[in-house]
């Protein structure tokens, strides 16, 4: 299974939220992107984290559409259902724990709030067919998975989600991810202590 956890890179999700919620004010629909999201801890983290920060009527217009090639065929059961082994939720702040998680049965799995499982939907994609699970994403999420490509095949995916984003949209990937060359001129970065991006043009 994919190595990943809830409230993984907390702080980096934290900040990728501060600056997507003033982006999304006003909006209709706001999409979100979560390209190789593993078995949905990262994509239901970002929803906890924004459920808190947006006021409910804005989260209700958030859609994250998590993508993983899934090659275990898991994911999206996993995500659809959003139950989890009990020793898996246990970096998660109490008040956030008791606040979105219901315990099952004999206790040892848990599933989270209808509010966060209703924003999310899963689908099996693979990035390398560079071809965008759609378009107008006010946040393109990617992290821990491009260092898994080769470099010319990094650039191509890169540009794939410039061409998914809204303009203004951001993208954001893990802290030892180096943008580019290549790259570097289709977005800004808008952090110095985090790979977070707004799309130029
Ligand atoms: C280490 S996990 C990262 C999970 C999550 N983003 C995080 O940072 O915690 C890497 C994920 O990338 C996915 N992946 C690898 N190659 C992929 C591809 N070509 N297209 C889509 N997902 C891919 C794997 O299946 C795996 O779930």
């Amino acid at each position: 299974m994919a190595f990943t956890y809830f409230f993984r890179d907390f702080q980096t999700l934290q900040l990728i939220a501060k600056h997507l919620i003033p982006t999304a004010a006003g909006r209709a629909s706001v999409r979100v992107w979560d390209a190789g999201c593993a078995s949905g801890q990262e994509p239901y983290t970002l929803a906890i984290i924004l459920a808190e920060a947006m006021g409910r009527f804005s989260f209700r217009n958030l859609k994250i559409e998590a993508t993983d090639i899934d090659g275990s065929n898991l994911f999206e059961d996993i995500i659809t259902k959003g139950i989890y082994p009990r020793e898996d939720l246990e970096r998660i702040p109490p008040d956030i724990f008791e606040k979105y998680f219901y315990s099952l049965g004999d206790g040892s799995h848990l599933q989270i709030d209808e509010l966060i499982r209703g924003r999310l939907s899963f689908k099996k994609h693979d990035l390398l067919s560079l071809k965008p699970v759609g378009e107008g994403f006010s946040l393109v999420l990617c992290k821990n998975v491009l260092l898994h490509f080769q470099p010319a095949e990094r650039v191509a995916v890169i540009k794939m989600f410039h061409s998914a984003l809204a303009p203004g949209g951001l993208f954001a990937t893990e802290q030892t991810q180096i943008m580019p060359d290549e790259t570097a001129a289709l977005f800004e970065q808008i952090a110095d202590n985090a790979q977070l991006f707004r799309k130029i043009g």
